[in-house]
């Protein structure tokens, strides 16, 4: 089939990658022309595993072009995604700015029957609105039909994760639309396209959910929104922990024992970020408000996972008194492993506050060697995790990153001035570390 994928972001440029990967012909269209050159030479400006490899082999074989045209890219195709993004507007409503304009290019340039399938996670109705912008802007009366497809990619996870989803949802009324879709995705929903033989994340077959576009739009929310509370709830209890003196760990894992409840999503820390979680659940709540429906659980997430930050820094407090013109060595920046993503990440706030206390601040991240935007330029950022706790008076771990697991404690133990360690993310060996003789502190651990 004839894909235009409008976006060229995390979402838009695994989709199209994808959907090239299993036989279609896509063409990825991005108004930002720099963004679509450094594409078509290659060069991806995102990390995420397998992506590069496969952009430049589905480009070699002409299924997957870049363009910068949006509306031929759109008149050459049956089906358009919108991958555009929906950032938040300060009062946590989602700015739909870039969704409208894309409608009106769209309605524009129909030459003939389409589907408008809706990939952004975008507000509760917003199916309905781009029918509607796109009738006001087409010139003749050609079909189409407006399918919500929420996309469920995790950063650092995003190919595995659009090549063996764990169900695709389909919001559509129309029978046409329907069936077509099905044939879009047949390849991912049987799991028999080439990428999938021999891989261990391959399903038997990938379930397909036919729904309304507005519950369809509300499952992708309400999934996040979920996820959101499952970490929030557990971080919680890790802070009760603290309190009555259990171990969150052990709590954590009996708890999973019940398969109602299950294992995954249970890791205490000091919170979530990213550029979902945060933007998501502030919406739902938007939307509920708006709906005369406040929505009080969520609104206590976001409040426990703001306050969950600040727990290393209580917790540095206790360990080394003032703060002021002490050392302290920062491990990760990424909102989470394996991404260079800094969206609300954790240790902004983390940082940020530290250098408002006086500390002096280094930081190591392995692949984020930039400054955040949100972040003050007062920390200093080294090239390993070394230099960052040499002469610290306390070595903070933000982001689980393997490579913090193999890092040489015992020569650590040397070059720090005090042997303090917080662990924001219970990922250290607690044991070995205090019998090497440095006071360790976990979350809820
Ligand atoms: C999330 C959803 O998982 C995905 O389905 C959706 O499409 C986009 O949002 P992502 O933002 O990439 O994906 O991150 P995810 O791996 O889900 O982690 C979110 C946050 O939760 C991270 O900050 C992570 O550190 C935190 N987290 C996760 C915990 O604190 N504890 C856990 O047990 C799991």
């Amino acid at each position: 089939m004839k894909v235009c994928v409008i976006g060229t972001g995390y979402v838009g440029l695994v989709t199209g990658v994808c959907l090239a990967e299993i036989g279609h012909d896509v063409i990825c269209v991005d108004k930002d022309e720099s963004k679509v050159s450094s594409l078509m030479e290659g060069k991806i400006p995102i990390f995420e595993e397998g992506l590069e490899e496969l952009v430049k082999s589905n480009v070699k074989k002409k299924s997957l072009v870049f363009d910068a045209e949006t509306s031929s890219g759109v008149a050459k195709s049956d089906i358009v995604f919108i991958c555009v993004g929906t950032p938040p507007l300060p009062s946590g409503k989602p700015d739909l700015t870039a969704i409208d304009d894309v409608a009106r290019m769209i309605g524009k340039s129909l030459n003939g029957y389409k589907i408008i399938l809706n990939k952004s996670t975008v507000p509760i109705g917003t199916a309905k609105r781009i029918t509607k912008i796109i009738r006001e802007n087409q010139e003749g009366d050609q079909g189409f039909d407006i399918v919500s497809n929420p996309e469920f990619l995790k950063e650092g996870e995003a190919v595995k994760d659009a090549f063996f989803p764990e169900r695709i949802v389909i919001g559509s009324g129309s029978k046409k639309a329907i069936n077509m879709m099905k044939e879009l995705y047949g390849p991912i929903i049987r799991q028999d396209f080439d990428y999938a033989s021999g891989n261990s994340h391959r399903k038997k077959q990938v379930p397909i959910l036919i729904t309304d576009s507005t519950s369809s739009e509300l499952i992708k929310y309400a999934s996040n929104a979920f996820l959101a509370t499952k970490i929030s709830f557990v971080n919680e209890v890790a802070n009760i922990c603290e309190r009555v003196g259990a171990n969150i760990l052990d709590v954590t894992y009996g708890m999973g024992l019940d398969e109602r409840i299950g294992s995954r999503f249970m890791k205490a820390g000091i919170g979530w970020g990213g550029s979902c979680f945060p933007k998501d659940v502030r919406a739902l709540s938007y939307t509920a408000e708006e709906y005369g429906s406040p929505a009080s659980i969520l609104n206590a997430v976001i409040q426990v996972n703001n306050q969950q930050r600040f727990k290393i820094i209580q917790k540095a407090v206790d360990m080394l008194g003032i703060i002021e013109d002490k050392v302290i060595g920062v491990l990760g920046i990424a909102f989470k492993p394996n991404t260079d993503d800094t969206r609300e990440a954790p240790s902004v706030t983390v940082i940020n506050k530290f250098l408002e206390l006086g500390a002096e601040v280094r930081v190591y991240d392995p692949i984020v060697r930039d400054y955040p935007d949100s972040m003050d330029r007062g920390a200093l950022f080294v090239t390993d995790a070394y230099k960052a706790v040499e002469g610290a008076d306390l070595m903070v771990l933000v982001t689980e990153w393997e490579e913090f697991l193999t890092l040489d404690f015992n020569r650590i133990k040397g070059i720090m001035s005090e042997k303090n360690i917080i662990d924001g993310r219970n990922f250290l060996d607690k044991k070995m570390l205090r019998e090497l003789g440095y006071k360790y502190m976990g979350i809820g651990n």
